[in-house]
């Protein structure tokens, strides 16, 4: 399943990121602002269950979530779309997922992994700013799952259409959600027309 978020607040701060003169602390401020704005949509699945309320006037029903959320941000870019959906969402626990894509190969190396031990039961949002060939979503989730995680989400800000296609034959029953589905990769990965790399326009390196 993809869902395209296209928010009209949404594709108006996603319009600033991808504007190329747009500096490392608006650029973090607009990702943070699309990841809040993305909660909503990436969480309306969740299960809930009717749970006794007392207001002050009488005993009503009202609703929980049924699973403990764990956010599980891909290092380094991830980082910078994690704490819009931490802002929202302040109860989750943390998983760290340290993928380095290999500018060649293009393939993810792994060199951190560290999860919550409520993983199992959790629902696991994966969260990327963005779905190049798919490499390294498929990947993080293919660890999750060895780790024990079965509920599973995928969010990120801009997908190519390849890495939809590789996530979705890799992880089928994994949903996918973006603000924004662009036309397709370039010879060196990258996203077109994309907004360049977002780990380096994030931290500014
Ligand atoms: C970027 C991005 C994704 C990955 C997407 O990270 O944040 O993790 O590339 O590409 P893929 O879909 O082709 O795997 P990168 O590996 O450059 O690391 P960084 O976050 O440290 O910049
Ligand atoms: N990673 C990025 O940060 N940007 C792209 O366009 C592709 C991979």
């Amino acid at each position: 399943m993809l869902k395209v978020v296209d928010h009209p607040l949404i594709q108006s701060e996603l319009t600033c990121l991808r504007d190329r003169s747009c500096p490392p602390h608006a650029f973090r401020t607009h990702v943070r602002r699309i990841a809040s704005l993305m909660v909503p949509a990436v969480t309306e699945n969740l299960e809930t269950e009717p749970v006794p309320c007392e207001t002050p006037l009488e005993v009503t029903s009202g609703a929980r979530l049924v699973r403990p959320i764990v956010l599980a941000p891909i290092l380094r870019a991830g980082i910078g779309f994690f704490d819009g959906f931490l802002d929202l969402l302040p109860e989750a626990s943390t998983a760290h997922i340290g993928l380095a894509r290999n500018e060649e190969t293009l393939r993810p190396e792994p060199y951190y992994f560290k999860t919550p031990p409520e993983l199992p039961e959790a629902d696991v949002l994966v969260l990327d700013p963005m779905l190049a060939t798919g490499g390294s979503a498929a990947e993080a989730i293919t660890r999750l799952r060895e780790a024990g995680a079965r509920n599973l989400i995928f969010a990120c800000l801009v997908a190519a259409p390849e890495g939809v296609a590789t996530l979705e034959q890799a992880h089928p029953d994994v949903p996918i959600f973006t603000a924004a589905l662009d036309r397709c990769l370039n010879g060196k990965g990258y996203i077109l027309p994309g907004l360049g790399d977002a780990g380096d326009r994030i931290f500014g390196t």
